[in-house]
């Protein structure tokens, strides 16, 4: 299988939720999370680790509580889409029906990357502003990306889901995450059963860069 060059990964980097459960070699492996250690962090100060799940008992917790988290968010999914047009609601359907196979197959996925932080080795510049803090997250989603994109690379479907957040404790619990270590992500990874990944539908650079001031079109 040939290895996409980076514009290739990034542009065909969809979320692939329907998995085989057949192993992952420990090679692929070894390469899809180094590519997760080589990502930038605030500080140089990698504030991330990942629990790999690959045994039975913690892959069928998580996703017991996977399937739990999954079907209190999609309730009332497929109402919402009733006023789209036709070719956009079908669309939604579809991704609706993969998001469905996932959460009953989420403990088949043969690795499952849940990725935790501490917010102790991070410098939060953002966390005492009026709103949402987001910059903490700068220095684990970049492994995350990374990690996905050798996952590209190495011809691995993946997805990367937060549902799991909800139940931080539970997952704590389950994986013997220690305080004051939270839970950011947790991608499962696997062989793709259909054709894995592929064209993505993203707005244009165009339409979400400006020009020296906020709305200026950039030539
Ligand atoms: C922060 C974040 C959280 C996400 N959480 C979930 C999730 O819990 N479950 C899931 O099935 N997909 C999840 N996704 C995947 C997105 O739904 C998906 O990337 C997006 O809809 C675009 O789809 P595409 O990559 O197939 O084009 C998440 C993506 C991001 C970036």
């Amino acid at each position: 299988m040939p290895v996409p060059n980076v514009y290739e990964a990034m542009s065909t980097l969809r979320a692939v939720r329907r998995l085989k459960p057949d192993p992952i070699p420990t090679d692929v492996l070894g390469r899809v999370l180094q590519a997760a250690a080589w990502a930038p962090t605030g500080g140089n100060a990698q504030p991330w680790r990942i629990v790999l799940a690959t045994d039975p008992k913690p892959k069928a917790a998580l996703g017991a509580l996977y399937a739990e988290s999954w079907k209190t968010f999609a309730k009332g999914y497929a109402a919402r889409f009733a006023t789209l047009p036709e070719a956009d609601r079908a669309r939604e359907m579809r991704t609706l029906a993969a998001g469905d196979y996932l959460a009953e197959h989420f403990h088949e996925a043969p690795a499952i990357a849940v990725f935790c932080f501490n917010p102790k080795l991070m410098a939060i510049t953002d966390e005492k502003l009026d709103r949402v803090s987001v910059v903490g997250g700068g220095s684990i989603y970049t492994a995350v990306q990374n990690l996905m994109l050798a996952c590209r690379a190495e011809g691995l479907g993946c997805v990367l889901t937060t549902l799991l957040c909800i139940h931080e404790e539970k997952v704590r619990e389950i994986l013997a995450i220690p305080q004051p270590w939270g839970t950011a992500a947790a991608i499962p990874m696997g062989y793709p059963i259909a054709r894995g990944h592929g064209p993505i539908r993203r707005r244009a650079a165009q339409q979400l860069v400006y020009a020296n001031s906020w709305g200026t079109a950039l030539e």
